[in-house]
């Protein structure tokens, strides 16, 4: 008896999977530089566990002190709270767009990293007002004004995540990622400041720790667009233009500058 069993017919080949898909399975690799952020990622990551959370005693402060940095916690969120989801879905269209192996690596390495920030916003938030950011009761006026602003801002990053969603299948993701780049310029640079400035051995320790990840997630979305640009059509390069506008309009939140057509979103 043979080991195979070959139709009569000769072997059939099995029809091209349709595309979009994630399958056949294969691991292209066009820019080893991105495949070389990655490994850095998987060593570089941090645990936010393991940050010494017993130091940042919520006794230190007033109710009101308290909910005004829980407040900036609050505003960052809007940023890493929604990464992982955000990257999460790049991660999958990375996959069925057929994307070179380090592209859909890098991206699962930042879908991990935001986590880890996701995490360390709802340990702060968490610690210094229990049920925060919306689930508390303000006891002064405010504490009213920064849960109505809460509220707002949520009510706004629930828009672009809608926006996202329509975007992610129109346009080439070097596109769509210019948007989160000037998220990642800012925030490399925010980190770094504040890393610096704080006095809090917590902030400091956590500020420079995602601000080593929000670099690398700096240096994926350069080598993305370095890789991508020379093919784009003028009308592409014009919507990275007003992209690159709309990230640092969304982003003015949490660098204090509001500029006047803040949630004017391009649809
Ligand atoms: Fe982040
Ligand atoms: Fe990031």
């Amino acid at each position: 008896m043979s080991e195979f069993e070959i139709p009569a017919g000769g072997l059939v080949e099995a029809p091209a999977v349709a595309q979009p898909n994630i399958f056949p399975i294969e691991w292209r690799c066009e820019t080893p530089k991105l495949a070389e952020i990655y490994e850095r990622a998987k060593r570089e990551g941090f645990n936010p566990a393991d940050i010494n959370w017993s130091e940042l005693s919520p006794e230190a402060w007033s109710d009101d002190e308290k909910v005004a940095i829980m407040y900036w916690w609050a505003l960052l969120s809007n940023f890493d709270s929604s990464g992982p989801a955000v990257f999460a879905r790049a991660t999958i269209h990375a996959w069925e767009m057929h994307e070179e192996d380090p592209v859909r690596k890098c991206f699962f390495s930042i879908t991990r990293d935001e986590t880890n920030h996701e995490e360390t916003c709802q340990r702060v938030i968490q610690r210094l007002v229990p049920n925060g950011p919306q689930g508390f009761t303000p006891t002064s006026e405010l504490q009213r004004v920064a849960l109505n602003n809460i509220g707002w801002l949520y009510h706004n990053g629930g828009r672009y995540w809608t926006g996202y969603n329509r975007a992610i299948d129109r346009y080439p993701l070097a596109v769509i990622f210019t948007s989160f780049m000037m998220g990642e310029v800012a925030s490399s640079t925010l980190f770094h400041g504040m890393a610096h400035a704080t006095t809090h051995p917590v902030f400091r320790e956590i500020f420079t720790k995602i601000g080593r990840d929000e670099a690398r997630h700096l240096q994926i979305c350069i080598n993305l667009l370095e890789k991508e640009w020379p093919g784009l059509t003028d009308e592409h390069k014009t919507f990275i233009t007003k992209q690159l506008r709309a990230g640092f309009v969304f982003l003015s939140m949490v660098l204090w500058e509001p500029p006047a057509q803040f949630w004017d979103l391009p649809c």
